[in-house]
């Protein structure tokens, strides 16, 4: 196959805008699609403002981001995704909701178009399977936020072929980021290890060990870790944290070592997300 030229992504939130922006510094014709109009302008205005930033700080050119957000399209149809070499998908992280928009992106790109997922935890081989061609699917995670972060986590579904892996391997290190390969089981590499950690700080706060700050304070300074874990979970999204160790739960057969923490599910149900609501561990202030 030749070399990818065009992206499409699903999914303008803040995973999707990110990979929009990464691959279209990297040189990539890009079309970011959602399914409303104002999703795509939050998206969009949060390139803008990211690039602007890189600018600020002398990392590229105006012309450099004016270049860049002139190569990202946008559209509330997968249709427009018809020709593209490589779509990634970053919708929420529901099973349901990725089985459809596989099924939909079977019928709406050309049979070569190579599908990627950007699921934290999620079965690409099932995910594959809800597609006409398994073996062009494959996992493709990307680390929040995006353009931050240097990894990104690539698995193969049972039927992904050798080819359709070297593509999206090489379009990973076009947009400057490390690889690593993880079988795909349960929370691939980075959520099998990173989940457990979050799920049993969240334990640790529900046992009374220690305050939500002396927590996170004890893991930062003990450990040299950026962000506390319960600061980290609340950077990630309390759903989405919860979603992972419920994927972790049933997909380990019920290993009550995944038993995600009452106390998770509470803040979940009570709308604290974590910053996105304003609320979670700890509070934040309007944007
Ligand atoms: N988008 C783009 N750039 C951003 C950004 C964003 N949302 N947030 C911060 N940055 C940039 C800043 O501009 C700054 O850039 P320079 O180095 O060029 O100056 C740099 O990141 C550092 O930012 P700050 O100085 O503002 O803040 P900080 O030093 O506290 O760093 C952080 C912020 C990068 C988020 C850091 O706290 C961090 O690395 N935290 C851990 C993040 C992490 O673990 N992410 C993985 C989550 S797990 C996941 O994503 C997988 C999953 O499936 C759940």
């Amino acid at each position: 196959m030749s070399e990818i030229q065009s992206i499409g992504v699903v999914g303008a939130g803040q995973m999707g805008n990110g990979i929009a922006q990464v691959s279209s510094l990297a040189g990539y014709s890009v079309t970011l699609t959602d399914i409303s109009e104002a999703a795509l302008a939050k998206g969009m205005a949060s390139v803008e403002k990211n690039l602007g930033r890189m600018v600020r700080k002398e990392r590229i050119t105006e012309a450099e981001a004016q270049s860049a957000l002139s190569r990202i399209g946008t559209s509330v149809e997968l249709a427009s995704l018809a020709e593209t070499q490589l779509v990634i998908e970053a919708a929420t992280e529901r099973v349901e909701l990725k089985y459809k928009i596989f099924e939909q992106l079977s019928a709406a790109t050309s049979s070569e178009t190579l599908l990627a997922s950007n699921t934290s935890s999620i079965s690409i081989t099932a995910i594959g399977a809800h597609t006409d061609r398994p073996d062009k699917v494959m996992g493709m995670h990307f680390m929040n936020p995006v353009p931050v972060m240097k990894l990104v986590e690539l698995i193969r579904g049972l039927a992904t072929s050798q080819e359709t892996w070297d593509s999206v391997e090489a379009a990973a290190q076009r947009m400057g980021k490390t690889t690593v390969e993880g079988r795909d089981m349960p929370g691939f590499i980075v959520n099998r290890v990173l989940m457990p950690y979050i799920n049993e700080a969240v334990f640790a706060l529900y046992e009374g060990i220690a305050s939500v700050e002396d927590i996170d304070t004890a893991m930062k300074l003990g450990t040299n870790v950026p962000m506390g874990p319960l600061t980290l979970a609340d950077f990630i999204g309390l759903d989405t944290c919860l979603a992972i160790m419920e994927v972790l739960h049933q997909g380990m057969g019920g290993d009550s070592k995944y038993r995600p923490c009452p106390l998770l599910r509470k803040y979940v149900e009570a709308g604290w997300l974590g910053r996105k609501t304003g609320r979670g561990f700890y509070t934040y202030p309007a944007k």
